[in-house]
């Protein structure tokens, strides 16, 4: 069963007055003072209270690339997740979950999320694995379409459509409250900037994504090239 959602991003007020506001250096801003980049937060736990947990924080990141396929892949042994999260994953109200979410990336911004979590100490081929798509789709030159799915196995009868929508809407709330306010923070202080000339504080956990910025890269300079040649 799946339930597909969306929602746009928009920074505002519009890039032309933010423009004018920020003079600063760095898109997590030049004049904050960021300790928990020293402590090794993870910009997810930044974001989201509902997952900010110690074992969360001790989670295990690997990165690997096969062509232009990007993969994040990350376990998180121990946690004790919330009551809806262990409802989807049949996890026992009073076990903790091993969980894992590994993440594949392809251009230009398509992502397929695989989150899995099995009661902890039991083999992962035990687990619940809940399949997902994130799709982004440019709008105008600053703002974005964004397009989830969420699915259920069938096998699973009518608690897999229940489970779907529950879920769409359990997610709605961090997206629309604890993302999309921050990205479109950082996009009116961006200004419209190159990435690269504001000098990001980049953290371990942020290898993935840095990575699929230089692809996206070189095929925008790819495509230059070919048009300028074609021209
Ligand atoms: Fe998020």
């Amino acid at each position: 069963m799946t339930l597909n959602n969306a929602m746009s991003i928009t920074p505002l007020p519009p890039l032309k007055t933010a423009r004018v506001r920020s003079k600063h250096g760095s898109n997590l801003g030049g004049n904050f003072r960021l300790p928990w980049v020293s402590s090794q937060w993870n910009s997810t736990e930044f974001l989201h209270p509902l997952f900010s947990s110690d074992a969360v924080r001790r989670a295990r990141v690997e990165f690997q690339q096969d062509s232009e396929t990007i993969w994040s892949k990350r376990f998180i042994a121990n946690d004790d997740l919330p009551a809806f999260l262990k409802q989807a994953f049949r996890i026992p109200d009073d076990a903790l979950a091993d969980r894992w979410l590994d993440v594949r990336w392809n251009a230009p911004a398509l992502m397929a999320l695989w989150s899995g979590a099995v009661a902890s100490g039991r083999p992962k081929e035990e687990g619940i694995i809940v399949p997902s798509a994130h799709f982004f789709t440019p709008e105008t030159t600053a703002s974005t379409h964004y397009f989830y799915a969420i699915s259920f196995p069938r096998v699973l009868g009518p608690i897999a459509e229940d489970l779907a929508a529950s879920n769409v809407e359990a997610l709605r709330g961090p997206f629309e409250c604890e993302d999309k306010p921050v990205i479109e923070a950082v996009a009116r202080r961006m200004a419209g900037a190159p990435f690269w000339s504001l000098k990001p504080v980049l953290l371990t956990n942020d290898t993935p994504s840095i990575r699929a910025r230089r692809l996206v890269e070189q095929k925008i300079q790819k495509e230059n090239q070919m048009n300028s040649l074609a021209g």
